[in-house]
C-alpha cells in the first residue's frame, strides 16, 4: 500500500539535503582557498611590474669600468629585473627570473654565483648558464642594442627574449661586442 510521508518527513529530507549542499560547498570553497595558497606565492613572483620598457644602462665604457672595479660582479637593475653581465668578449643582459619554476633569482656574493632560493638552482656570473639544477637551461636574456649617443638600452621586453635551450655558453648570443 502506498505510505505518503508526514510533513515532519518532508521536512527531516529538505534539511538532509541542505545540510548535504552546505558540506559540499564548503568542501568546494577549502579546495579553492588550499589551491590559492599553493600558488600564490608563484603568482606573485611573477607578476609582470616595470618590465617592458627599454632601460638606459650607460655606456659601454661606464659598464665596462664597473666590471673591472669589482671583478665583474653582475650589476642589478632592479625594476627592469635583469642584471647586466660581462661573459668572455661582450655584454649581456640575463632576465633575473628562474627558469625552474619563476622565482626572482638574486646574487650571492658569498658563492660568487647566482643561486634561486626557492629549490637551489644555481647559475653562472658571467653566461648565467645552469650550474646546478633543477633549472632546466640557462637564464633568458634581454636584447641590448646602443644607440647614437653610445648608450646601451636594453628591451625588458619578455616576449622577446633570448631563450637558450642548451646548457652550455654560446657566444653568438653577444650583442654587444668588446675587445
Ligand atoms: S624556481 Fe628557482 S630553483 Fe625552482
Amino acid at each position: 500500500m502506498l505510505r505518503l510521508g508526514t510533513p515532519h518527513d518532508a521536512v527531516s529530507r529538505w534539511r538532509r539535503r541542505a545540510i548535504l549542499r552546505l558540506g559540499f560547498v564548503g568542501a568546494v570553497g577549502l579546495a579553492a582557498t588550499e589551491m590559492t595558497a599553493l600558488v600564490a606565492p608563484f603568482i606573485r613572483v611573477n607578476r609582470i611590474e616595470g618590465l617592458g620598457n627599454p632601460v638606459a644602462v650607460g655606456t659601454k665604457a661606464q659598464v665596462l669600468g664597473l666590471f673591472s672595479a669589482t671583478n665583474d660582479r653582475p650589476i642589478l637593475f632592479r625594476e627592469g629585473r635583469f642584471f647586466l653581465l660581462h661573459p668572455p668578449g661582450g655584454i649581456i643582459a640575463a632576465y633575473r627570473k628562474c627558469t625552474h619554476l619563476g622565482c626572482a633569482v638574486p646574487w650571492s656574493d658569498s658563492e660568487d654565483r647566482f643561486h634561486c632560493p626557492c629549490h637551489g638552482s644555481e647559475y653562472d656570473k658571467r653566461t648565467a648558464v645552469v650550474l646546478k639544477n633543477p633549472a632546466p637551461k640557462p637564464l633568458q636574456l634581454f636584447h641590448i642594442t646602443e644607440n647614437t649617443e653610445g648608450e646601451l638600452i636594453v628591451d625588458t621586453n619578455p616576449l622577446r627574449v633570448i631563450d637558450r635551450t642548451k646548457d652550455d655558453w654560446d657566444p653568438s648570443v653577444i650583442e654587444i661586442a668588446v675587445t
